[in-house]
């Protein structure tokens, strides 16, 4: 396995996914507890993530020793390399001006990070982010690459296996940063790359059951991916201690609601309640128009009724979530060990508080496509595996406006022929999310020898990979047409489709 030392990079996580790439193990610990985590593990390997501190800074985070002492190869990035010339005797200085963005390094001479990959007087594109620069080396290093702002780009003790880059090896705009990691895990430090989801799948089963213990755990099931992996595997590593709820807002897309039930208690056959809430969510809906207010109104029911269900069972000392690592906004703080905060709407974030539970998340490591492959590898069925994300305050907020129950009917018919129409194209995995907007706005159209005067529609389909930034999708010529023909002769109450190109920034993916 691999250690990889947290120094609180924005990108840490990144490093854990390319060394997963690999087929290799590794566990991030923040910097503070590296030290005892390096005793446990026993790894192969050290890695040290870039920081937004400097190394010339008082006070600013250090390798532990032990590491150093240990004679293991241990690779620096960015913040990593400079720490390693400063406590193995090279020299760091604060630069004026930094290296930001793209950049491009010439390469020197040969190393094993360079195996099969990079050759002596190449030129290759990394992602460089970095103020201080390395500008003396330790003894028995030597430099193998440079750039223009960083003499020192790669630098290589080959008899100590000690590596250092000042580039991100780890972002994709780093074209091979991940063969450069690879080369790291598996060559330099010889671990197998035969590690897989299914161990994944082992490892969080232990850790599951060893935070348990004999616990009562409750989990929401939103019908989504993230919550549908989390709980089936923890009901895997726990079994009966484990309780699912599904609170149905009536918010659903077509037929969710009958997956999600059947996913459980079919396929699975693991016990569930299922609270059909629509006329509550309905009730207390009628005649909020505010996007807030509703998200809030939907926020703060669902929580009422979980609890109300926690209760029922005779309460839970742990609520699982589906969090991800992109809904962990902050890995480490400096202060000490990590802290973190979930993105405001998640749908049950203000319960572990209030009803004094601890959380367990499985899956905040890892990124949107590894949970759907470790829902493939638990044997989620592709059609529940491969589906576009949904918001957790549903439909409402893709009708701008009222919602009503005759509204969601109309949109989500819609709906269910454009996700259809996709599906047949072949488009569907193509696409991060596709949906359609029920306007509140009525057009004249003419239909038979009649005047109609009915709602419009807007669809929506964008490309992302993490639903921070996204692009409307380009469909091919005659798909647009072809869908916006089918919802107007099928769905009554919709005369006139249009379609939304807007990016995300400067718009949003969801419309409210
Ligand atoms: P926006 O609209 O902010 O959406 O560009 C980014 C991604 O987040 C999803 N989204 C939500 N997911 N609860 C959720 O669980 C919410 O309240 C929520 N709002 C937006 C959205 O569908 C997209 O994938």
């Amino acid at each position: 396995s691999i250690l990889i030392v947290d120094f609180g990079s924005q990108v840490t996580q990144l490093i854990a996914r390319r060394v997963r790439e690999a087929g290799v193990y590794s566990e991030i610990a923040p910097f503070t507890a590296a030290a005892d985590a390096f005793a446990r593990m026993k790894p192969r390997g050290i890695i040290l993530s870039g920081s937004p501190a400097s190394v010339l800074d008082e006070g600013s985070p250090r390798v532990p020793q032990a590491i150093f002492d240990s004679g293991l190869p241990v690779l620096g990035i960015c913040y990593g390399q400079q720490v390693m010339m400063h406590q193995l005797g090279g020299a760091v200085q604060g630069g004026d001006s930094g290296e930001f963005g793209r950049a491009f390094i010439e390469i020197a001479d040969r190393c094993a990070l360079f195996d099969g990959l990079w050759g002596e007087g190449e030129s290759h594109q990394v992602w460089m982010s970095h103020g201080d620069k390395v500008t003396a080396l330790a003894d028995g290093f030597r430099p193998v690459a440079s750039s223009t702002g960083a003499p020192f780009a790669v630098i290589a003790d080959d008899d100590r296996r000690y590596y250092a880059m000042q580039f991100h090896p780890e972002v994709v705009h780093t074209p091979d940063g991940g063969r450069l990691l690879a080369n790291f895990v598996r060559h330099v430090c010889g671990c197998a790359g035969d590690w897989s989801m299914a161990e994944f799948r082992a490892a969080k089963i232990a850790d599951i059951r060893a935070q348990v213990g004999s616990g009562r755990v409750i989990c929401g099931l939103s019908g989504g991916v993230d919550s549908a992996v989390a709980a089936v595997l923890i009901h895997e590593a726990i079994g009966e201690q484990l309780t699912c709820v599904f609170v149905d807002h009536g918010l659903m897309r077509s037929g969710e609601a009958d997956q999600v039930v059947s996913l459980f208690r079919g396929h699975y056959n693991i016990p569930l309640v299922h609270v059909n809430a629509e006329a509550l969510f309905l009730g207390g809906l009628a005649g909020v128009t505010d996007p807030e207010a509703k998200r809030k109104f939907i926020g703060k029911t669902f929580i009422d009724i979980f609890e109300e269900e926690a209760r029922k069972i005779g309460g839970a000392e742990f609520l699982a979530q589906g969090t991800l690592y992109p809904d962990v906004i902050e890995s480490v703080s400096f202060t000490g060990g990590p802290s973190v905060t979930i993105k405001s709407h998640h749908n049950v974030g203000g319960l572990p508080e209030r009803m004094n539970m601890k959380l367990v998340e499985p899956l905040r490591e890892l990124f949107k496509d590894e949970v759907r492959a470790l829902g493939r590898e638990l044997g989620l069925p592709d059609i529940f595996v491969g589906r576009h994300p949904f918001p957790g305050p549903g439909l409402a907020i893709r009708i701008p406006g009222e919602v009503t129950k005759e509204r969601c009917d109309i949109l989500r018919k819609a709906d269910a022929i454009y996700l259809e129409e996709i599906r047949n194209a072949g488009l569907y995995d193509t696409i991060w999310q596709a949906f359609a907007v029920l306007l509140p706005v009525r057009s004249v159209g003419v239909m038979g020898d009649g005047r109609t005067y009915d709602n419009v529609l807007a669809l929506r389909a964008v490309t992302s990979t993490d639903g921070m930034t996204a692009e409307a999708f380009g469909f091919p010529g005659d798909f647009l047409p072809r869908v916006a023909t089918r919802i107007i002769n099928e769905v009554r109450g919709i005369n006139r489709v249009t379609y939304d190109y807007t990016s995300k920034p400067p718009g949003t993916i969801e419309w409210e």
